[in-house]
């Protein structure tokens, strides 16, 4: 990956953490990318132009009326960027932006923009927490726009909270990432089903497994800054710029995926289906008896990647079928010997020993098969830059 030669516009806003934008600027610049910075004018309370100038070595752009040429500045800089940082973010500006209140550069700059805009906040804890900045953060993520969610830690305001702007590594990888997408699922539309199946014992009990569904959720986001229409079939809830279809059990996911099957490209079963589903739901509570053990029946769910994988399709296109398997044992030798049961036309295989990625961390470690017995190992990474090379190589391989 390369920043070389990509212009990073940066929006400063007032808060303390605008002093670290200074290191990110620095880090930018040494890895060839050219860098502009707006500011608002309450973040010259916190930094000075003349750092920002020197850094960036470029003029830094405050009033939107400072006109040096014919296009009004907020156009000219919206077209020069190939990506748009805010950091820090204040609770003012983000709920300005996702209102489209363009009152000052760069919001107006930001209101303007059609590429890609990654924020990262800071503020105070209570701040954070106000539902009107939740509800316009959640507004901006599901009109596309990135957030690098604060951390917990010193604030300035004496509090030890969340609100503390992410690390400056964390924006740097976001920033590096998104300026590094292929657009090789442009026009392309991507169904990923992701989260455990909840198979429902009575009104109040289900059994379900530990899936978190980020991994689906990564893919889900990659493919959909890859170009593709994603949908998300998935059992827990997320904000998203995309379509999400919120199902339940084995079954409820089943059709969900199966209406999708004649219209879509690609298919990726990251989600961890249930073997099995509770023989009679009970309609009502079962109460506690006089009984020490009790004996609950099962059935076989369907198989919904092997009945994909075998389907016919109404149309001359098949779809392209994507598998996960979790192994806890004989890695490579399961998922060859999955791959050509399910007939799937790639396999991506977890090895849930490991205690440090997989389920419900924020990294992961996978192995790619495909069904000639090609095989790639994808070193450990976020679960983002994985959900990327995984889209990468199945959609070019
Ligand atoms: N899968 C599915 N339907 C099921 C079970 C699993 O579609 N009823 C899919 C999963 O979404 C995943 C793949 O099959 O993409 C492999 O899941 P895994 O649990 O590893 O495979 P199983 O067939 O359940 O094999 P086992 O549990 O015996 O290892």
């Amino acid at each position: 990956m390369t920043l070389q030669n990509k212009h990073i516009l940066i929006g400063i806003t007032g808060g303390i953490a605008a002093y670290k934008i200074c290191t990110l600027i620095r880090d930018f610049k040494k890895s060839g990318a050219e860098v502009k910075v707006i500011c608002t004018p309450n973040s010259l309370n916190f930094v000075t132009k003349l750092t920002l100038q020197n850094l960036s070595q470029n003029e830094v752009y405050i009033q939107e009326f400072d006109v040096k040429n014919w296009k009004p500045e907020h156009i000219s800089l919206a077209d020069w960027a190939d990506i748009m940082l805010i950091a820090p973010a204040t609770a003012n500006t983000i709920s300005k932006i996702a209102q489209g209140i363009a009152d000052n550069l760069l919001t107006s700059v930001a209101c303007a923009f059609s590429k890609k805009i990654i924020i990262a906040p800071a503020m105070n804890v209570n701040m954070w927490n106000n539902p009107s900045v939740q509800a316009n953060l959640k507004t901006l993520h599901k009109r596309g726009i990135e957030y690098l969610p604060p951390e917990n830690g010193f604030l300035a305001c004496g509090y030890v909270a969340k609100g503390r702007l992410c690390s400056l590594e964390k924006i740097y990888n976001a920033v590096e990432e998104a300026l590094n997408y292929s657009d090789s699922l442009k026009g392309k539309k991507v169904v990923i089903t992701s989260g455990g199946t909840i198979e429902e014992i009575d009104p109040v009990r289900y059994i379900s497994n530990y899936s978190s569904g980020k991994m689906g959720l990564a893919l889900a986001k990659s493919a959909y800054d890859m170009g593709a229409e994603v949908v998300l079939i998935s059992t827990k809830d997320f904000d998203c710029p995309f379509k999400l279809v919120k199902v339940k059990s084995a079954l409820d996911m089943q059709k969900a995926v199966v209406e999708e099957y004649n219209s879509t490209d690609y298919i990726i079963m990251a989600a961890a289906v249930a073997d099995y589903r509770i023989k009679n739901f009970s309609k009502q509570k079962i109460k506690k008896g006089l009984e020490e053990t009790i004996t609950l029946e099962f059935v076989k769910n369907p198989d919904i990647l092997a009945e994909l994988s075998n389907k016919k399709s109404e149309n001359e296109i098949k779809p392209i079928i994507v598998g996960f398997c979790a192994e806890s044992e004989n890695l490579i030798e399961n998922a060859r010997e999955k791959i050509a049961r399910k007939g799937c036309d790639y396999l991506v295989a977890n090895d849930i020993s490991r205690k440090d990625i997989g389920f419900g961390s924020d990294e992961n470690e996978v192995t790619i098969l495909n069904k000639n017995g090609e095989i790639k190992k994808l070193e450990k990474a976020s679960k983002n830059v994985i959900a990327r090379e995984i889209l990468e190589w199945i959609s070019t391989k």
